[in-house]
């Protein structure tokens, strides 16, 4: 296509043809009507963003698999044909209403972000020992069940301007979704990075979604796995824990490498020491917190103790039973009170509310609050811990 273009009195080229275009302009606006349009009923911008990022999803059990005995896969299909679109790494999140309760559960999506233009999400559940919602799911998640699910969210994704070309990904347990999710989308051609990935398990048979993940490497240079089994001596298999050995071996020589790390906090609370001696800048290790750490109330002393938890919610109080040893969002979904809940992790800010008296605990591996909102007095009640009776404003 030409241009066509006006010089100016310096010489300027006028490439928006701005000189010619005035006097119609001018001529359009001296005929407009001096009465002030109405707003349109729905603003275009409004509707794309409200299809990206819809508040709630209904969503249908389109298939159930067996993983392994205490791990399912769930196929989720959107009721309406239009799943939110995501990036490889995120999760979703789910309302669930369990006797008195009303629980949020936060899940990585282990499918692929093209597969949400086809309306479709999986997503894996374990069996957690004293999980409430994971038993739950497991025991009356069928096909044809209707969910309520939030749109997308999180920041366990590669980000080009931070991350390193290479990505050495640790997986453990469920926490290997995440990275199913970036596998295919690489090979999928959404994502553009080099993913090696050290999944670990006890034994073989633990391993999930092996075949798809091998399949993958297969045929798609820029994704690597690599398998680590904890028991038993295994041919063509790593063995022992994922450590700084195992890191540097499959790392790229000579040039920098991030660390993304997704799994069971046992394995965290080894690997955080193992990474540390590798020396890496901090932007480069990603590590996904699966909700609040369950030693963090044992670290802070705090006890199997009732305290009262005083809510105050659009004014009006209500005081509901708390423990010490649980997070004051646990205190609330005990008594019904539903808040808006994501990561349960700390991370999202979703569950914010302002302590309004009383002593309360925060481990620094949770505390993700502002500088500012820690100064005047908000906390996140889904990584607090009341050391006492407290009161808390929400909404
Ligand atoms: S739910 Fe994300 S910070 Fe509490």
């Amino acid at each position: 296509m030409k241009i066509k273009t006006t010089p100016l009195s310096s010489g300027i080229k006028d490439f928006t043809n701005t000189v010619l275009s005035l006097p119609v302009r001018f001529s359009d606006v001296a005929k407009a009507s001096d009465k002030q349009a109405a707003p349109p009923a729905e603003f275009q911008v409004n509707k794309v963003a409200a299809s990206l990022h819809p508040k709630t999803q209904t969503l249908i059990v389109e298939n159930v698999e067996s993983l392994t005995d205490d791990f399912k896969l769930y196929t989720l299909k959107a009721k309406n044909g239009k799943a939110a679109y995501f990036r490889a790494g995120q999760y979703l999140s789910f309302q669930a209403e369990i006797g008195s309760s009303v629980c949020t559960r936060a899940y990585s999506i282990a499918s692929s972000p093209k597969e949400a233009l086809n309306g479709t999400y999986r997503i894996a559940v374990k069996r957690v020992d004293d999980g409430f919602v994971s038993g739950y799911i497991l025991d009356n998640w069928e096909k044809g069940f209707v969910i309520t699910a939030y749109a997308p969210e999180g920041t366990f994704v590669y980000e080009p301007l931070r991350d390193a070309k290479t990505v050495i990904g640790v997986a453990g347990g469920s926490g290997i979704t995440p990275f199913l999710s970036m596998a295919k989308a690489i090979d999928e051609r959404t994502e553009n990075f080099n993913l090696t990935l050290l999944y670990g398990a006890r034994t073989e048979k633990d391993l999930a979604f092996k075949d798809e993940l091998d399949r993958i490497a297969a045929q798609n240079g820029s994704f690597k796995v690599v398998y680590v089994l904890s028991e038993g001596k295994t041919k063509g298999f790593e063995h022992g824990f994922i450590g700084a050995d195992l890191i540097k071996k499959y790392a790229p020589a000579g040039c920098d490498y991030s660390v993304f790390a997704c799994g069971p906090e046992a394995m965290y609370a080894f690997l955080s020491k193992e990474v540390e001696s590798l020396g890496l800048r901090k932007k480069f290790v990603r590590f996904e917190m699966q909700g609040v750490s369950k030693t963090a109330a044992k670290k802070a002393g705090l006890k199997n103790e009732t305290c009262k938890v005083t809510v105050i919610d659009r004014g009006k109080e209500t005081v509901i039973d708390g423990r010490c040893d649980e997070t004051v969002l646990t205190a609330f979904e005990k008594a019904g009170i539903a808040v808006p809940v994501r990561c349960r992790s700390g991370e999202c800010g979703f569950c914010r509310s302002k302590l309004v008296s009383g002593e309360v605990y925060i481990d620094d591996s949770s505390d993700y609050r502002r500088i500012a909102d820690a100064q005047f007095g908000y906390i996140h009640p889904c990584c607090t811990f009341p050391k006492g009776d407290i009161t808390v404003k929400i909404n």
